[in-house]
């Protein structure tokens, strides 16, 4: 027998067309609706759709693209993976209808074109610029509460863009960089030490960039164990190296920029804002002193939760970090400052 506010349920009454006071019980323990959009359905997008999926913490993700039917397409081929990955996340396309968008708690942004071999992604902006500040202006049309994930390169500047052309509070806006290099510096890092990448940590901040990140070496450490204990300098010189030119070394041999590992980053930092995580992640953040850094986005230690950009962290960095960070800070606002031109 089952019981609804401590009153046996008759099943033979709970037929679809009997307005019973049983149906306020349930909306109460209705869980509340965690809505997503991700813009873009190409490769990063739909793999991010698919591992928000597969971590079954949202009610819904609506994909949304502005080739006619890529979208829904990847919807339904998503769907159809439901009973056979276990997940209730119900995944929708559009073709450009940002209506369907209406009410999504976090947006992602991964719209625009990804690099070619032998580009770097500040030749991006160009063409991406403008379609970033038309796609964050749809979204908060629909979903002015919305916390915004930027992921379209050159990523900080996008995300700065996002900043300048909405006005939203800052801590609403989140770029998408540092966790993918810091998974790429962990990889890289069990590589070298022979050892599960479970067992190693190590944050990249700074600008997502080819030459512009910092992998931060000197605090890297396998099992609380600094790597310096493991590895010479020239082997950590290599790491780091390898990790600056991660995406670059990906997009050589696949042809095009990778999608598993940011569709896989993205993935997090949304789940620890939909669960309100309180987990650090390095994230491009619009910085007003931190770091001694003003009137730009780079990547740093971020708290993510319900409220997006919870509080930026600063961390005790050596001469050489701080010396490395404000070289990359250079090298954003270099790029940041083609945008007039490009949005003109
Ligand atoms: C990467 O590094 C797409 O920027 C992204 O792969």
């Amino acid at each position: 027998m089952f019981y609804s506010l401590g009153r046996p349920i008759d099943f033979k009454l709970l037929r679809q067309d009997d307005k019973l006071d049983l149906q306020s019980s349930f909306e109460h323990s209705k869980t509340s609706k965690m809505k997503v959009t991700v813009v873009g359905a190409g490769a990063v997008g739909a793999s991010c759709a698919e591992y928000i999926a597969i971590k079954n913490f949202a009610s819904e993700v609506v994909l949304v693209d502005i080739k006619e039917g890529y979208a829904e397409g990847k919807a339904m081929d998503l769907m159809q993976c439901a009973s056979l990955n276990g997940f209730d996340t119900k995944i929708t396309g559009s073709t450009s209808d940002y209506a369907k968008t209406a009410g999504s708690k976090v947006a992602v942004i991964t719209s625009g074109i990804p690099r070619k071999p032998g580009m770097t992604r500040e030749e991006l902006i160009g063409i991406n610029a403008g379609i970033v500040k038309e796609v964050s202006a749809n979204l908060l049309k629909h979903s002015p509460d919305a916390i915004i994930i930027v992921v379209s390169n050159p990523m900080d500047t996008m995300t700065y863009l996002v900043h300048k052309a909405t006005g939203i509070a800052k801590n609403r806006i989140i770029g998408m960089g540092g966790a993918l290099d810091s998974a790429r510096f962990k990889y890289r890092l069990s590589e070298a030490l022979e050892c599960p990448t479970s067992d190693v940590d190590g944050m990249v901040i700074g600008g997502h960039s080819d030459v512009g990140m910092v992998p931060l070496i000197e605090k890297a450490a396998r099992n609380s164990v600094p790597v310096s204990e493991f590895l010479s300098k020239e082997r950590m010189s290599q790491v780091v190296e390898d990790t600056k030119v991660g995406g670059a070394t990906l997009t050589k041999l696949l042809g095009t920029s990778a999608w598993y590992a940011p569709g896989a980053a993205v993935s997090a930092l949304v789940q620890a804002i939909a669960c309100d995580q309180k987990k650090i992640f390095p994230c491009s953040a619009l910085l007003e002193g931190e770091y001694g850094l003003n009137d730009l986005s780079i990547g740093v230690p971020c708290v993510l939760g319900a409220n997006g950009i919870e509080r930026i962290v600063e961390i005790a960095l050596s001469d050489a970090e701080t010396a490395k960070m404000k070289e990359s800070a250079e090298g954003v606002k270099k790029t940041n400052g083609l945008l007039d031109s490009v949005l003109a």
